[in-house]
């Protein structure tokens, strides 16, 4: 028995999104909270895995296995609380972060904002996490999750522009052993400063310092005598950038060793939204989901045709017809965040279907 499409967005949703009065942070926290219920018991995870039918699409990129294509955004389990109900429900890798060397409360509520009848998103969350520290110490726990872990690193609030290196490092050897890749993350347009570290000089400094760091990390990790490949390095860019600005980025990458690129993050801008929700999407933040999508899949065509690294592509994949475009435009894997929202599991199936039917 599976989910219908229908049924989720006709029942399911609605049921959903009327949670804690319709505030959509706090449907967002009771769902994470049922679904690290039903993480830790294996009952509930056998059950859900069972519901579902498995379209398998293996793919190894950057040196890493994945069992199918697509994955969860960063985001969605910041601090990684129900990460083995993800890989349950058909997700193919998990990204979880982004986490910042500080424990941090995020900018104040409200601060995300639903816009249904746009199928998106404005949020300002403002790297709201428990810390890196507290998350290595939850994944310790957790052990491996039966697919690949993405790790998602970006810069304190408290620490500013100009220190954020240090504060990234702190971040990278604290999470480092429990990453299949590291996504660096200098794009969320609700960290004041942060996106100024996708310019040239800055961004070749900060990349510098976290690959030697990795490097230096994979050599201490090993025990046997023999080298081990340090973890892929990959940087999260936004999709404002002009294509002189990912052309820059996109040779210090080069440069530097990173290992692949994921684009997009949010963006400021606000294309595409229904006239009833105009206002509301004046609120400040990052827009995502559906409006988001013929950007995000120019950047991931740009990216691949100027330069040979792997691209995960996200943004506004919002049914089975998106994710095989933005595999067209050249993405060797794919992310889910606001489309899982308003598509739920029906959608990943869909997904899945279709690109293992290729
Ligand atoms: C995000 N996104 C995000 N990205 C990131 O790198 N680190 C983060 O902490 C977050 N946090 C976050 C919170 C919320 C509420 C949303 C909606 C999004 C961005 C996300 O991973 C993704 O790049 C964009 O949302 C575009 O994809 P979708 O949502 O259109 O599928």
């Amino acid at each position: 028995m599976t989910l219908s499409s229908t049924a989720y967005r006709r029942v399911a949703r609605p049921v959903l999104f009327r949670m804690a009065k319709g505030d959509p942070e706090a449907v967002h926290h009771r769902t994470l909270s049922a679904l690290r219920t039903a993480s830790r018991s294996s009952l509930a995870l056998r059950a859900m895995a069972g519901i579902r039918r498995r379209h398998p699409s293996p793919r190894s990129v950057f040196g890493v296995d994945f069992p199918s294509v697509v994955g969860l955004a960063a985001g969605m389990d910041k601090d990684g609380v129900a990460l083995k109900a993800w890989p349950a429900l058909g997700f193919g890798h998990v990204e979880v972060g982004t986490v910042t060397a500080h424990a941090q409360p995020g900018n104040p509520k409200p601060r995300l904002f639903r816009l249904p009848a746009s199928e998106a998103i404005v949020n300002r969350m403002g790297f709201n996490n428990a810390g890196a520290e507290a998350l290595a110490g939850r994944l310790a726990l957790t052990g491996r999750i039966g697919v690949p872990l993405g790790i998602s690193l970006g810069k304190s609030k408290v620490t500013s522009v100009n220190d954020a290196v240090g504060d990234y490092l702190t971040s990278l050897r604290a999470v480092y052993s429990y990453a299949d890749y590291i996504a660096v993350n200098v794009s969320s347009p609700n960290t004041p400063g942060l996106r100024s570290l996708q310019d040239r000089a800055p961004l070749d400094e900060l990349l510098a310092a976290l690959t030697a760091e990795a490097g230096s990390l994979a050599w201490s990790a090993q025990s046997d005598g023999r080298q081990r490949r340090p973890v892929p390095v990959l940087v999260k860019i936004a999709p404002d950038l002009t294509d002189q600005a990912i052309g820059d980025l996109l040779e210090v990458c080069v440069d530097r060793g990173i290992a692949g690129l994921i684009a997009t993050n949010t963006t400021l801008s606000r294309p595409g939204i229904a006239p009833a929700e105009r206002a509301k999407a004046d609120e400040a933040g990052g827009l995502s989901g559906r409006p988001l999508h013929a950007r995000s899949v120019e950047v991931v065509r740009f990216v691949t045709d100027h330069c040979d690294l792997p691209v995960i592509g996200v943004g506004g994949i919002s049914s089975a017809a998106d994710g095989l475009r933005m595999l067209d435009a050249g993405a060797s894997l794919l992310q889910l965040y606001t489309g899982f929202i308003f598509g739920g599991p029906p959608l990943l199936t869909s997904l899945n279907k279709a690109i293992a039917a290729r």
